[in-house]
């Protein structure tokens, strides 16, 4: 019934297909920007890359690249990012590890939507910092996919909860006058990977399960320390390497580690110990919209377990957390 009505009654021809998106998407691009100067925001995630490689493909080196490290990414992926526009796709690039920066605004704050914003606010500071020495910058590129879009604002333009106010789509202070490329708005994740993919990115890298913007900063429930970061990357390496290599890596939408701020008493050796718990999540869903807890098998659950709780210091206890959303969101904060 439906296709009768679509092609037949509404004439359409289903032809949409994601090369065609990508060369309407290109003139698109060229006619918003003519010759201004674009800088896109890279975060080392799958959206704001796929984004990059696609305008890179419309205006060449009209673009440039920002990459803040936050300090907050996973273990070792500021140097991938680098690595790989820098080295591999050859587009300007300027990395600004702002760490330190960060983690000193950070140092105290337990909020999480003040994190949020802090995280937000910083951002916007080195990014302005950054476009205020591109000459001629006019255009900002965000890598906003619609789910983003519809979870911050309200559709209609009324009054809507916000569930969280994710700090990559709320826009640009007027003060910094640059107009916005958002070539992914209408898309969802898996159109985005397709695109990826599309474009030439390697598999492997657009396969990538998605990471917030404020990174694992929403992962470390209360105060952030340096210290905290740098237990939870390790253990969360630790995790998705199991994850790969029980080749599970791909049945799931998001797996990450959480750090809680709750210790409790082990053994080890003979020893009593008093360190923190790690929680494990793991989720599948379709779109980040809803998602359900992932099903593990015991004895890879087991392993991770075994292998973080020896190999990073601070960690004696680690959960599983078997929460759909709804009710629970895929981040804890
Ligand atoms: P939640 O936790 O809201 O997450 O169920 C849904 C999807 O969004 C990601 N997420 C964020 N992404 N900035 C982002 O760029 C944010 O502030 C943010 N908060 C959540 C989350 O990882 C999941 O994929």
């Amino acid at each position: 019934m439906l296709r009768n009505f679509t092609h037949r009654i509404a004439g359409l021809k289903g032809d949409w297909t994601m090369a065609s998106f990508r060369q309407e998407m290109v003139a698109k691009i060229r006619a918003q920007v003519g010759d201004g100067k674009v800088i896109c925001g890279l975060s080392g995630g799958v959206d704001s890359s796929v984004a990059a490689v696609l305008i890179h493909e419309a205006i060449g080196d009209q673009l440039t690249c920002v990459f803040v490290d936050t300090g907050l990414l996973r273990h070792n992926e500021a140097e991938q990012v680098v690595t790989m526009f820098r080295d591999h796709y050859n587009i300007p690039l300027i990395h600004v590890d702002a760490g330190d920066l960060f983690l000193g605004e950070l140092a105290g704050v337990s909020d999480p939507e003040t994190k949020r914003k802090t995280i937000g606010r910083l951002f916007i500071d080195v990014f302005d910092k950054e476009s205020a020495k591109i000459e001629g910058a006019a255009f900002l590129a965000q890598g906003t996919l619609y789910p983003d879009v519809i979870e911050s604002v309200s559709a209609r333009g009324g009054p809507s909860a916000v569930i969280k106010s994710h700090h990559n789509v709320g826009g640009l202070p007027d003060y910094m006058k640059l107009k916005l490329v958002e070539p992914l708005r209408e898309l969802f994740k898996d159109e985005v990977r397709a695109l990826g993919v599309e474009l030439g990115l390697p598999p492997a890298f657009v396969g990538r399960h998605p990471f917030p913007g404020p990174g694992l900063a929403i992962r470390i429930p209360g105060e952030i320390t340096r210290e905290k970061v740098a237990v939870l990357q390790q253990a969360d390496a630790i995790y998705l390497d199991e994850i790969r290599k029980a080749s599970l890596y791909d049945s799931i939408w998001q797996a990450f580690a959480v750090l809680l701020p709750v210790k409790t008493v082990g053994v080890m050796g003979d020893a009593r110990t008093y360190e923190d718990v790690l929680a494990l999540r793991a989720v599948t869903s379709t779109d980040g919209m809803t998602a359900d807890f992932f099903e593990f098998p015991w004895d890879v659950l087991g392993r991770c377990a075994t292998r973080i709780i020896n190999e990073v210091r601070g960690v004696n206890r680690v959960v599983y957390d078997v929460t759909s959303k709804p009710p629970g969101t895929i981040e804890w904060e």
